[in-house]
């Protein structure tokens, strides 16, 4: 442990460096949160995914606020544009430390908790309000002055409650007065300010990375550097040389230090890619290619990961997805299924350029997948926001891409692959608007955590197969249902719940309703509605009725569905179907979601 530090340390002037290089700040926010990417805090907490991390969280931009105080001696953000930026900027910073970004809008209410609000704590503000309130003879200014190492930090923590009880005792209705009392304490009485770990660590609470006490080594680190600095322009010879050496020296214990490291890297590339078309990329390419993962690269974001648009040396455009887990455990499935996803090979499948796997002792482990650009962007957004002009003719052809897609997961390798998660988002559209489907073979990486129950259930939900939500019954028919539903998607245009008017409605239970009356007519989108001929276009609505049916066995296999679409057989009279799921039945089927999180990780056809 005693020799991380110099490592630590050094990564910590790389970082700082790097930083000092990119992009600066956004403009807009007053709070430079470099220091989340520099500051030594212990990321522990949020990489294990466990409860101290929103408090962890809350600390650290309590630290960026105390900062704010001491410069501009307001307490919160001016107004909610301000606030959100800072929070994005925030956001940011925490995702390159692969700290998952969707942490920060789960442990923080919204942006609004950091605007300025006279009701927050008795109308406090400005310093200037502040002490107005808190008396000169408060132990507040005392005992939170100087050194707070060790014994001597409880009596500032205490100060702080006494002075939040007397603030309270002036408001009964005021919040927040004990995070006002704490970012005073740090931003204004402690002369050493926020950004000194000891004060952050007493009075916002912050923890420390552990860095096992013994700082000689970087103590002689800084000692070093001002050496090199003082003899800097005048002895450039000696320097050289003298650099080489610590050079050498540094390279040798981090060579050492980094044993692990390879070994955990080189577990990986034993096992992986051997004769696919896939290939290792080292953290160096994806970090050129990304230009450091920067913000701007930023394409996309879920509970599963970051994806950035990167230019490879070659030129090739490519999307690097950065998975997010907060589970180490996920390696082995890491492997297998890039494995699987590496041998597969189809048209109108995305398939998988390579991958990488980097271990540091700074950002820990991290784990990435390559694959080819899609210019099109995703059918979602293409459907949702009009991206692309949907024609009769490129939706029938997505549909069919689709189709072609799960018949080859289905029936062209074996064992099967079942993926689980058919979803508009998930098929992407290249640049001649032929479809892939993505995210295949890898789906859940980590076990949801509760967080994302919510946000998944929300955005999945509907394309789950009943049978499937309700007692995890996986079968290829699970994945017809969802395709179903992204027929009736591409078709009608809508989302596939719509919830405008305070209950929830299934589209298939809208499509169903329609052709019940037999106006099926009025289940096509307007912009296609006369683009095409009307009975393919009705016998497309029907195939995603048939396909999204409630009951298994009414559903047709993939193949049989691409020769109903296709008009080689006949669609079977549909038979009737339960009435539409009222709003209560839908939240029982949310409630039965965790049980769905955790089927996911069965995915093969055993
Ligand atoms: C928010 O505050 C900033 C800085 O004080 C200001 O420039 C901006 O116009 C404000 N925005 C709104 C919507 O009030
Ligand atoms: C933030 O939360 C408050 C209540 O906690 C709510 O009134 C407000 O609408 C929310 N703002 C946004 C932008 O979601
Ligand atoms: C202040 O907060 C209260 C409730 O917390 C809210 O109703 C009010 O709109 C807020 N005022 C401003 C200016 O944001
Ligand atoms: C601080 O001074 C006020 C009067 O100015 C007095 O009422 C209060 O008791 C004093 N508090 C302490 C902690 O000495
Ligand atoms: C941080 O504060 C401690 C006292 O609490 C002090 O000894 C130390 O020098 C400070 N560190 C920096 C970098 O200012
Ligand atoms: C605190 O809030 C309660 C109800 O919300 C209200 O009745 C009371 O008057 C408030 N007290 C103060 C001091 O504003
Ligand atoms: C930090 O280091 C000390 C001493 O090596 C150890 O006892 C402690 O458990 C460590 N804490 C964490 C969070 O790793
Ligand atoms: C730090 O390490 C040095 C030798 O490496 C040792 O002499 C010293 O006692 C250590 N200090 C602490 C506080 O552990």
């Amino acid at each position: 442990m005693r020799n991380l530090r110099p490592l630590i340390s050094s990564s910590f002037l790389l970082l700082f460096l790097v930083d000092a290089f990119g992009d600066s700040a956004s403009p807009i926010c007053p709070i430079d949160f470099s220091y989340v990417e520099t500051f030594p805090w212990d990321t522990s907490l949020c990489r294990a995914g466990s409860d101290g991390c929103c408090q962890t969280l809350l600390s650290l931009f309590g630290m960026g606020l105390a900062q704010n105080l001491k410069d501009t001696s307001m307490f919160q953000l001016p107004n909610v544009t301000v606030s959100s930026y800072c929070l994005s900027d925030f956001r940011s910073r925490l995702a390159r430390l692969s700290i998952q970004p969707s942490l920060v809008p789960l442990c923080f209410e919204n942006s609004t908790q950091f605007v300025a609000n006279a009701s927050n704590c008795d109308g406090i503000m400005t310093v200037q309000d502040w002490t107005e309130r808190v008396r000169p003879n408060s132990t507040l200014y005392t005992s939170c002055k100087g050194d707070l190492t060790g014994t001597r930090c409880s009596p500032c923590v205490e100060a702080g409650m006494e002075v939040t009880s007397q603030l309270l005792a002036l408001d009964p209705n005021s919040t927040k007065c004990f995070y006002y009392a704490v970012v005073y304490a740090a931003g204004i009485v402690n002369e050493y300010g926020p950004k000194n770990s000891t004060t952050a660590k007493c009075a916002l609470g912050l923890p420390i990375a552990n860095t096992t006490g013994n700082s000689s080594d970087s103590f002689s680190n800084k000692k070093l550097v001002r050496i090199v600095m003082a003899f800097l322009g005048a002895i450039i010879g000696v320097l050289l040389s003298f650099g080489v050496v610590v050079l050498y020296k540094n390279h040798e214990r981090e060579r050492r230090q980094n044993a692990p490291h390879e070994e955990y890297v080189n577990s990986f590339r034993d096992e992986v890619l051997p004769n696919t078309g896939a290939k290792w990329f080292q953290i160096s390419e994806l970090d050129r290619a990304t230009n450091r993962f920067s913000q701007r690269n930023l394409i996309g974001q879920g509970a599963h990961g970051l994806v950035y648009r990167g230019i490879l040396s070659d030129g090739t455009v490519v999307a690097v997805k950065q998975l997010l887990d907060l589970e180490s455990k996920g390696d082995e499935e890491f492997l297998n299924e890039v494995n699987i996803i590496s041998t597969i090979r189809h048209r109108n499948l995305l398939s998988l350029r390579g991958c990488c796997v980097t271990s540091d002792d700074f950002r820990g482990k991290m784990r990435f997948l390559v694959y080819d650009y899609m210019s099109n962007g995703s059918l979602s957004d293409s459907l949702s926001h009009g991206i692309n002009n949907l024609t009769w003719p490129l939706r029938k052809n997505i549909i069919l891409d689709v189709a072609k897609g799960i018949a080859y997961l289905h029936y062209g390798i074996k064992p099967a692959i079942y993926h689980r998660d058919i979803k508009s988002t998930n098929i992407l559209l290249d640049m001649d608007m032929k479809a892939r489907v993505s995210d295949f073979g890898l789906a859940k990486q980590s076990r949801e955590g509760q967080s994302h129950l919510t946000t998944r259930v929300a955005g999945t939900y509907g394309y789950l197969a009943p049978e499937y939500a309700l007692y995890g019954q996986l079968t290829e028919k699970s994945d017809v249902y969802s395709f179903g539903i992204v027929i009736l998607e591409i078709m009608s245009g809508r989302k596939v719940l719509d919830i405008s008017d305070s209950s929830v409605l299934l589209i298939t239970d809208w499509a169903w309703m329609h052709m019940k009356s037999r106006n099926v007519e009025e289940v096509l989108d307007k912009s296609i509605r006369d683009g095409g001929p009307k009975g393919i276009m009705e016998r497309f609505v029907r195939v995603g009725i048939l396909c999204a049916h409630v009951m298994v066995a009414l559903r047709p296999t993939i193949t049989e569905a691409i020769k109903m679409l296709e008009g080689d057989i006949d669609i079977p009279r549909l038979p009737d179907r339960p009435l539409p799921l009222s709003h209560e039945s839908f939240r029982s089927f949310s409630s039965c979601s965790t049980s769905v999180s955790e089927i996911n990780t069965v995915k093969l056809k055993h």
